[in-house]
């Protein structure tokens, strides 16, 4: 069953209906200033981080799911509606809901009115904009109430929740013509205040939410609303919000429209005030006067929608298959976008409290992203590396704002020095931009103890070399990747954190993963040192990778596939004498990846066994048997019911793994059917099923062992956008940005003909055309650049104009 349909000309995807199986979700917003909105406007703003600066409320796990928003409310008569249906819930004649690429728009009507708002963040500055439009389609005159409502968080989410004994004090604001300002703990150290304003002259207004609703009601039925009337309400404490009351009237065929702002506003220390208390309302002028016109908001919106189109012009590709192609063009790369931007923090699943920028979530995120905006994804690297250890170890997690480690989860997890290489090689292969690495970054985020990026790299390489366990494989920590595989932990009491009880590091815990990791990017970083020149240590290292294989082969091998980790006991995880947990995804797509096993056969056994014991028909589980009970042992892993996360769930984000794994080996055909099983938007017509966003993968999918086999959950923030991009640009349609150029050597299924491909690399366009006469699978027969041939598959970046013809055979 479908909830709506995909509009590819116009890049959005179109909801049809409010009841969708979950809130269906879009961000608003590209640098500093978001915004999270759902199918129903519900959802919240937030300046650069969703803990510390939240500028509205939002209630998690609330019944309805999805409560609070910005919400309008239409009195015509006696009826009360919403353009997004929520919260009055009222039917409406016809609804509409366009999520677009940093937009959303809704269209609805109810009785010959009809409402369009439109809301996005415009590029340059920190508002988001709510355009409502108004259109009489009677025949009659129409009066009408218009509201409008946002409840404001006091700022620190966390504290927002929790601390009621001062917050129902503090709330404070100001009312001056059509703007409403939100100054809670303005009057002390915050220099911040939000705005909520519109351009019109209003008829009253609210800003106390109990007076608003009246006490016993809620935003569903507020009496200001139902009764017609604003309380002219001035919030002393309680619940700050902003509402306007505007009286409407349409002639038959009369449309207008109305502007509201949700703005931050920032002023220096020493101009904080204009008069005792009053806070100076400069930038807020100055925001207002920048989006007070119809003009100048299109002109927002229009240029919001060109930025778009340019970044997605860089990579396009054009095959038969028009799945494939919406995928690849538009919604994958726009989710790149938002997990660069979001890392985990701020989704309908993240509460934006809990987690900040992950050191290796953020790491990976740049391989989907750094083709868009390089010199973004090189900020990202070197915030990254400023958090690192001098060990060379890493917080798991920092602050947006602070951009400091966070000391709530630590540290430990002994696969998060490695992804530094991974982003930093990602970046340099795209842009040519060795410069990176003589960057100067902190540890610790002490300014008084520096090191050049290739020193923090170097460190995250010896790190692992320096912490190996009795079989030579890397001390798993904390965990590895697989958060939840926590082998030092022996958590008996309820409650404890799994990341953070028991010794950061025990002594032999290992983990395979970890070592098909430092394999893989332990190679690449043995290619920076050769560029550098360090040939010394190059050669080092490339000794340290042998032995690292040497250790896997010899013991973390079992028989058919590679074993997952060694416990606290050194007993292994994931192998054939265990009863459950048998066998796992990780470790066979890092080590197949990483090119370990190709030569002897290893490879293809892992991979053989993966789709025996692992794969489902909506994707490869994480491991196998599930666990049945909780094991001390293990730790998180085992306290999820079998079938979901990390117990045997699909997680989406290690699918790629497999999915590029099999394009190593040549398999392009089971290459693209394991792409399209986790694929949302080829899920699009068994919604009632997956039920998470078709237009964004989702961080994974119930496995069989589950009730609901196939359910999607926590869509949005997860590795798995970065990695499928990777892998469908980079491996399956083999446009593979190298440190040397670009390197074309695509694996595809067999039954296509040809494809093309726009890619801008290194200040150039390509325009590549692959044909598949033979319909092989996978090798390039010939490459011809601007008419002359290639002697290799690379493509050196100073070859040809700066529109480049690529003509590639495969056979
Ligand atoms: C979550 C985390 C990620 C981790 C994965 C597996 O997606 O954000 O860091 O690797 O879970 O546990
Ligand atoms: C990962 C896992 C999740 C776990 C969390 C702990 O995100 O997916 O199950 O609770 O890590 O930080």
């Amino acid at each position: 069953m479908k909830y709506g349909f995909f509009d590819d000309i116009n890049k959005e995807y179109v909801i049809t209906t409010p009841k969708t199986p979950l809130p269906w979700i879009n961000y608003l917003g590209s640098k500093d200033f978001f915004g999270i909105i759902s199918n129903t406007a519900g959802g919240y703003d937030f300046y650069k981080d969703a803990k510390l600066l939240r500028l509205t409320r939002y209630r998690y796990n609330n019944c309805p799911y999805d409560s609070n928003g910005r919400y309008y409310y239409i009195k015509d008569n006696e009826n009360v509606w919403n353009p997004g249906w929520q919260p009055t819930q009222t039917p409406l004649d016809s609804y509409e809901c366009r999520h677009g690429l940093g937009y959303s728009t809704f269209e609805s009507s109810k009785n010959n009115l009809r409402a369009k708002l439109t809301a996005f963040v415009p590029i340059k500055d920190n508002v988001e904009i709510n355009k409502l439009e108004l259109t009489n389609d009677s025949e009659n005159v129409k009066t009408l109430d218009l509201f409008s409502y946002v409840e404001f968080c006091l700022w620190n989410a966390e504290d927002d929740c929790t601390n009621f004994q001062r917050n129902f004090s503090t709330g404070e604001v100001e009312i001056i013509g059509s703007t409403i300002y939100h100054k809670t703990e303005y009057r002390e150290r915050r220099n911040h205040y939000a705005i909520y304003h519109v351009n019109h002259e209003i008829d009253g207004f609210d800003t106390d939410r109990a007076t608003f609703t009246g006490f016993y009601n809620s935003p569903a039925n507020p009496d200001a609303v139902n009764e017609g009337i604003s309380r002219n309400s001035v919030a002393h404490g309680w619940s700050p919000i902003g509402s306007h009351h505007l009286k409407v009237t349409l002639q038959p065929n009369e449309s207008v429209s109305f502007i509201f702002l949700l703005g931050y506003c920032e002023n220096k220390q020493e101009e904080k005030f204009e008069a005792l208390n009053v806070i100076n309302k400069a930038p807020a002028k100055e925001l207002i006067a920048k989006y007070s016109t119809d003009e100048q908001v299109d002109t927002a919106l229009k240029e919001l929608k060109d930025y778009w189109n340019s970044l997605l012009s860089k990579f396009n590709v054009e095959t038969g298959n028009e799945k494939l192609n919406r995928s690849v063009n538009i919604w994958n790369q726009y989710q790149c976008m938002v997990t660069f931007n979001m890392s985990r923090s701020a989704s309908y699943y993240e509460s934006g409290m809990g987690r900040g920028m992950g050191f290796r979530d953020s790491s990976q995120d740049l391989l989907g992203f750094v083709h868009l905006i390089p010199s973004r994804a090189r900020e990202r690297i070197i915030d990254i590396a400023n958090t690192q250890f001098e060990d060379g170890s890493a917080y798991h997690q920092y602050q947006p704002l602070t951009k400091t480690g966070n000391l709530n989860v630590g540290s430990g997890f002994n696969d998060d020095p490695l992804w530094l290489i991974a982003g930093t090689c990602a970046y340099i292969k795209e842009t040519g931009d060795y410069t990176i690495l003589d960057e100067e970054c902190t540890f610790n985020s002490d300014s008084t103890n520096k090191a050049s990026l290739f020193e923090h790299l170097r460190r995250s390489f010896n790190y692992t070399v320096t912490h190996k366990g009795p079989h030579g494989l890397p001390l798993i920590g904390r965990a590895d990747w697989n958060d939840c595989l926590n082998l030092n932990c022996f958590s008996d009491t309820p409650g404890e954190s799994f990341q953070t009880t028991g010794p950061s590091s025990g002594p032999v815990a290992e983990s395979v993963f970890i070592a098909g990791l430092f394999v893989k990017y332990g190679k690449e970083y043995v290619t920076l040192c050769n560029e550098l020149g360090l040939d010394e240590e190059a050669t080092a290292c490339e000794k340290e990778i042998d032995t690292m294989i040497e250790a896997i082969t010899t013991h973390g091998w079992d028989g058919k596939w590679f074993i997952r980790a060694f416990d606290a006991n050194s007993n292994p995880v994931g192998s054939h004498v265990n009863e459950e947990g048998q066998i796992f995804i990780e470790s066979q797509g890092m080590c197949v990846m990483a090119e370990i096993g190709l030569d002897n056969g290893m490879a293809l056994d892992a991979l053989n066994s993966v789709k025996e014991k692992l794969d489902t028909k909506y994707g490869i589980m994480l491991q196998q048997p599930a666990y049945s009970t909780y094991h001390l042992e293990l730790g998180e892993i085992s306290s999820y019911p079998p079938g979901y996360k990390e117990n045997a769930g699909i997680f989406c984000h290690n699918n790629p793994w497999i999915v590029c794994s099999e394009t190593i080996v040549g398999h392009g055909n089971r290459a693209f059917e394991l792409y399209k099983k986790t694929n949302p938007v080829f899920l699009e017509d068994i919604e009632d099923i997956h039920r998470t966003e078709p237009y964004a993968f989702c961080q994974m999918v119930a496995g069989k062992d589950a009730p609901s086999f196939g359910e999607g959950k926590n869509s949005w923030l997860t590795g798995t956008a970065a990695w499928t991009f990777a892998t469908i640009s980079q491996f399956i349609l083999g446009i593979k940005p190298d440190f040397k150029g670009l390197r074309i050597d695509p694996c595809i299924p067999s039954d296509w003909d040809k494809y093309d491909c726009v890619r801008v690399f290194r200040g150039k366009t390509y325009n590549i055309h692959v044909l598949n006469p033979e319909h092989v699978e996978k090798g390039v027969k010939s490459i011809k650049v601007n008419g002359t041939l290639l002697s290799s598959t690379i493509i050196d970046p100073v070859l040809g104009t700066n529109t480049v013809e690529v003509e590639v055979v495969l056979g």
